[in-house]
């Protein structure tokens, strides 16, 4: 039962917000009766909302649920005063990811009104090949993901994303040395992504980047991240 609970939550995506039941039954695979019964439930519960159409959505009390007591959100908490420092002093977009699932997911992001392209979401996710936040945490991996990823198809993001495992494996070397990436054109040739790792108690937990345009110059964005990195560690270590 619960796995195939799972499967129906996991049927909406990024690009898939909203479905009927006939659509997460076909998705998923269930019989169209199961779908809609689990459906019915998931919308009682309301952990599903449905509208005037009769299509659901994922709920707010998920969201509530999902972030009540979670690593995540103490990590945000944490993180935000000191990101809208960085976003008010570089003026483009800030972003704040972990390591989940072999893939950089994003927490948090702040934009300014004129800040560049983009195309993180909240809650969304990007190769770590690819984004400057994924080099970051894939530079800081456990060595047997790290292993697992340099071994295993890297997705191009960009004609300019690193696909070659051994410069990916010289570039993730160079990142724990400097403490910081700057990848140009690694997701879209008009952007450079700046990033630094986030450490709690030594271990690092996330990274914080800035994606500027692809001309604007990156030492002050390594300067502003690398303080806000420190600053979140502290709070980190008196936060319970
Ligand atoms: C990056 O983190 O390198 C990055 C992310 C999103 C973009 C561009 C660059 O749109």
């Amino acid at each position: 039962m619960t796995e195939r609970i799972v499967r129906v939550l996991d049927s909406f995506g990024d690009d898939r917000t909203v479905q009927t039941s006939t659509d997460i039954a076909r998705r998923t695979g269930l019989p169209s009766s199961t779908a809609h019964r689990i459906v019915g439930d998931l919308v009682a519960a309301g952990l599903l909302e449905r509208d005037e159409q009769g299509r659901v959505r994922l709920g707010m009390r998920l969201w509530e649920l999902a972030l009540r007591g979670s690593r995540a959100l103490r990590l945000r908490q944490a993180a935000l005063p000191h990101m809208e420092r960085v976003q008010a002093q570089i003026r483009e977009h800030t972003q704040l990811a972990v390591l989940e699932h072999e893939e950089a997911l994003f927490l948090e992001r702040l934009s300014h009104p004129e800040a560049g392209a983009n195309i993180t979401r909240i809650a969304g996710r990007l190769p770590l090949n690819a984004s400057s936040s994924g080099l970051v945490l894939l530079a800081h991996a456990d060595p047997e993901i790290r292993e697992r990823i340099l071994h295993g198809h890297l997705e191009a993001v960009s004609p300019e994303t690193v696909t070659d495992a051994e410069t990916l494996r010289a570039l993730l070397a160079s990142i724990r040395r400097r403490g910081h990436v700057i990848a140009p054109g690694s997701i879209e040739a008009v952007s450079t992504g700046v990033a630094v790792p986030v450490r709690d108690h030594g271990q690092v937990i996330a990274a914080l980047s800035v994606v500027l345009p692809r001309a604007a110059a990156t030492t002050p964005a390594v300067n502003a991240l690398t303080s806000a990195a420190g600053a979140i560690e502290q709070d980190l270590r008196s936060a319970p």
